[in-house]
């Protein structure tokens, strides 16, 4: 069984996704990483964020297992790894080995920006999270607070506005997706909700 969990920054797809897994026993993975370990390996490589064979490269090399997950969390990797991602090869690089994870026994859930509609269309559950910007900007900077990151609202909702924009185009609604606001619910609440679409699905198939 796939599971897709889409949506926008800080939307709580992550929280949501990786419950889901831990609740059906899935492997889980959060596809966002992979970009931002590209945006990370740019960063270090001092490479400008217009250079697509660059990216292109360190993508199709990439190894997962060799990052750490601390120094992947900040906005400026992020922001790194949104303008790496508009790289139509960069995306075809990393293509396999998300759906290679996906096909993995007994199940999985991915989340990102275009699982439903690029990665798996095939999916047996598309969720899209949604949230206001306001709230993923308070969201957000409450995560980057509490990795010592010194910064404020303002600048957040900046960066969370400006990465919605470049990422808009990807971030897809599939067709068959059920769109769930993550603004008026707990993540229990949400959960549940999901787990009941994913048992519905499972008994009808
Ligand atoms: O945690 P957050 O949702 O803020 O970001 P992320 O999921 O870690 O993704 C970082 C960046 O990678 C996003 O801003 C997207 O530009 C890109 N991304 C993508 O293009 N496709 C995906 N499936 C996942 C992330």
């Amino acid at each position: 069984m796939i599971i897709a969990v889409d949506g926008p920054s800080a939307s709580g797809k992550g929280t949501l996704a990786r419950a889901i897994a831990r609740d059906m026993g899935f492997h889980y993975l959060d596809t966002g990483t992979l970009y931002r370990m590209v945006g990370y390996a740019m960063l270090q490589a001092k490479k400008s964020p217009d250079d697509a064979a660059a990216a292109t490269d360190i993508a199709q090399k990439l190894q997962p297992e060799l990052f750490e997950d601390q120094p992947l969390r900040g906005e400026i990797v992020a922001g790194m790894a949104s303008k790496v991602a508009q790289f139509p090869a960069v995306r075809q690089a990393l293509f396999d080995l998300q759906r290679n994870f996906a096909a993995q026994k007994p199940g999985a859930v991915l989340d990102g920006r275009d699982i439903g509609t690029v990665i798996c269309p095939d999916a047996d559950v598309k969720i899209f999270v949604t949230a206001r910007p306001t709230l993923r900007a308070e969201r957000r900077l409450k995560e980057l607070l509490a990795l010592g990151v010194s910064t404020d609202f303002a600048t957040v909702l900046a960066e969370v506005t400006a990465r919605d924009a470049r990422d808009a185009a990807r971030t897809l609604i599939a067709e068959d997706a059920i769109v769930v606001d993550s603004s008026d619910y707990s993540i229990a609440e949400l959960r549940a909700l999901v787990l009941d679409i994913i048992w519905q699905k499972a008994k009808s198939s």
